[in-house]
């Protein structure tokens, strides 16, 4: 049976290991893996480095016309990487400084829109896995597969202090545990597109289970889900 090319959102808070799970399927299905969060983060550190005031609107479509991201694929670790304005960025938009502001930035309509339009570009052909806040409730409201992940917060902090470590990124502990709560408070709480679980999301807890045994619950999800509704009668 030929199976058909879908959409895999994978929505949650910060730091539940969306990315690992979003880049398995990818890998395994062999599909693009958009990582949207970069998006905001790239245009986050531009708005840093050139001292745009996000509150004034004229300020932020000056900086939308002079912004230019994009995912180049690098073979050494198997993944793309991001790249603003011609320039890779992919460890300057995971410090500190970034992730201090990046859901302040995030908030703002006028970057909504510039970065869900990209992100639709990128998926129109299908054969995607995204994640992101937003993807399976307004980017891909049709996404086939939706996936909801949450863990506790004390072992998102820990993967998270790991991760910059093994980056070698500064952060402490407890930075990175307040740094989570604002993230996920003003992700959520927002006007345009807050971060919650679509209707038809399917949740995953995946505090207590390992990556091989998050990626085996999904990819069977994404089998079911890539059967066509009429061959399922
Ligand atoms: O990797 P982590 O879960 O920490 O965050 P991320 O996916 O890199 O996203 C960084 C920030 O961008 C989030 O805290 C949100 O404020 C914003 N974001 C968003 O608003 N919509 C998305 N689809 C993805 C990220």
């Amino acid at each position: 049976m030929q199976q058909q090319q879908i959409i895999i959102a994978v929505d949650g808070y910060a730091s539940c290991g969306k990315s690992t799970l979003a880049k398995d399927l990818a890998r395994n299905l062999e599909y693009i893996y958009l990582d949207s969060g970069a998006m905001y983060r790239a245009v986050t550190l531009y708005c840093l480095r050139n001292n745009i005031d996000i509150m004034q609107i004229n300020e932020i479509n000056t900086a939308l016309e002079n912004i230019q991201i994009d995912f180049r694929y690098n073979a050494e670790i198997g993944f793309s990487e991001t790249y603003l304005n011609g320039e890779n960025v992919e460890r300057l938009i995971r410090s500190k400084e970034v992730s201090d502001r990046v859901s302040e930035v995030a908030v703002i309509a006028e970057i909504r829109v510039f970065c869900v339009e990209q992100q639709r570009n990128i998926g129109k052909n299908r054969g995607l896995c995204c994640d992101g806040r937003d993807i399976g409730t307004v980017v891909f409201p049709d996404a086939e597969l939706k996936i909801f992940l949450t863990a506790d917060m004390d072992i998102r902090a820990k993967r998270r202090f790991e991760e910059l470590q093994r980056k070698n990124i500064e952060m402490t502990y407890d930075e990175i545990v307040a740094n989570l709560k604002k993230r996920d408070h003003i992700d959520s709480t927002r006007e345009h597109s807050p971060l919650r679980k679509a209707a038809d999301a399917i949740e995953i807890n995946n505090s207590y289970l390992s990556q091989t045994e998050q990626l085996k619950k999904a990819l069977s999800l994404a089998r079911k889900a890539m059967v066509p509704a009429k061959q399922l009668d």
